[in-house]
């Protein structure tokens, strides 16, 4: 018999864990680790993972408490739908559990057709790259497509993926104010012709603000100077645009030729997707490093992608419930009216906004405080993501307790 049993045949014994017993000596490795975790606890920024059960598509278990969450991006409450993960289920019954090499290598199992021709579809493109994650397809397709004699403008609010992705070029990277399209042109108008191509690249939908970029005007202003725009729409695909994203979000499509979105957030699944051209993708395809030297995405996840767009697909009604409770929302907390899902709360320093979520988290609400350098320094806050499944009375709740409790501090 092989090393490896099936089912009830797999009488295993736990391995033992080497235990290292002496730990007398503190090594400098530890040393610098203790030292950097002692400046974050002092400054309020020190971070930690806690056990979080999402036991159904809004509530979750955390610290032995059933909470109502504020706090995931699972806009279209997908992650949980039946036909999503029945979906997942026959595909692993069919496929197997993982790809089991690159996507160039063996790893391109039959899904992913299925899964690209629908999203070239949804956007409108000639086709479409699937990637691991939406930090692999930032950080591949970016410096695939740009190098070390460019030019990349990024928002300063940017995701931080896009920001590695600039980096990796080895190009010429400068920030442009946020969502200042006056300011990316005035770049482009001083160094534009000392590169030899140039970037524009921005959230569609800004993860931490929840405001929409001006993709029209900078589309514009990218055709103005020649420059290639690229928008992440993590936050956009499946709730903005009648499900379409961000690009579709105003009068007429943008002109966007890098179309980056997620199928972590509101397809309630994981992987990435860059649409455009077919020959940007053919070279994606040769040139995106996390693509070539990454497996790719399970058949199970590829699979759930998929009937969670089929979903989006037949009732594009309710991918606007997630904006419509959004905007519910602000209008009774008071505050400007939202644009997306996401919903910031601006509290300040970091300790006070820390202060904030455990007074919602004693109210049965988990809304997980956003700190530095996740956020520009003294902007610390609040970030709800509004789903579908939100009940309306107690939306009301939170936006009372929030505008009575938390912003006239
Ligand atoms: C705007 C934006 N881009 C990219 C990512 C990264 O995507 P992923 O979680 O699939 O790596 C995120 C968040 O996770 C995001 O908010």
């Amino acid at each position: 018999m092989g090393l490896i049993l099936h089912g009830d045949e797999a009488a295993v014994t736990p391995m033992r864990p080497q235990v290292k017993t002496d730990q007398s000596a503190d090594s400098s490795l530890d040393q610098a680790a203790r030292q950097k975790l002692g400046e974050l606890e002092r400054a309020h920024l020190r971070r930690s993972l806690v056990e979080t059960a999402r036991t159904d598509s809004i509530w979750v278990v955390r610290n032995g408490r059933r909470l109502l969450s504020f706090s995931c991006n699972d806009y279209l409450n997908l992650a949980q739908h039946p036909a999503v993960k029945r979906a997942s289920i026959e595909a692993i019954a069919r496929h197997g559990v993982g790809a089991g090499a690159s996507r160039l290598v063996t790893g391109n199992h039959p899904l992913f057709r299925d899964l690209e021709t629908r999203l070239a579809r949804l956007k409108q493109t000639e086709a479409v790259c699937v990637f691991g994650s939406g930090y692999l397809a930032n950080t591949g397709t970016i410096p695939a497509l740009v190098g070390p004699k460019d030019l990349v403008l990024v928002d300063e609010l940017a995701h931080a993926c896009l920001w590695a992705g600039a980096r990796l070029t080895r190009g010429t990277v400068l920030a442009f104010r946020h969502n200042n399209v006056g300011h990316a042109e005035a770049l482009l108008a001083q160094h534009r012709d000392r590169h030899r191509h140039a970037l524009i690249a921005t959230d569609g939908v800004f993860s931490m603000d929840g405001d929409l970029a001006p993709l029209p005007d900078l589309a514009a202003a990218a055709r103005r100077h020649d420059a290639w725009l690229m928008a992440d729409d993590a936050h956009g695909i499946g709730v903005i645009g009648g499900g379409r994203g961000s690009t579709f979000a105003h009068d007429r499509a943008a002109d966007v030729p890098l179309q980056m979105g997620t199928l972590s957030k509101a397809i309630g699944s994981y992987g990435a997707y860059l649409a455009a051209s077919r020959p940007v993708i053919d070279l994606v395809q040769n040139r995106a490093r996390t693509l070539i030297y990454s497996t790719g995405l399970p058949a199970a996840v590829v699979a759930a992608s998929i009937a969670a767009l089929d979903l989006i697909e037949r009732d594009p009604a309710y991918a606007t419930l997630p904006v419509e409770k959004a905007k519910a929302f602000t209008r009774l907390a008071g505050l400007p009216p939202a644009q997306s899902p996401i919903v910031p709360v601006i509290i300040g320093q970091a300790e006070a906004a820390l202060a904030a979520s455990r007074l919602l988290e004693q109210e049965g609400f988990l809304v997980i405080p956003i700190r530095p350098p996740t956020v520009p320094d003294r902007t610390a806050r609040l970030r709800l993501s509004f789903s579908a499944l939100h009940p309306g009375a107690e939306i009301e709740r939170l936006a009372e307790i929030i505008r009575a409790r938390i912003l006239t501090r």
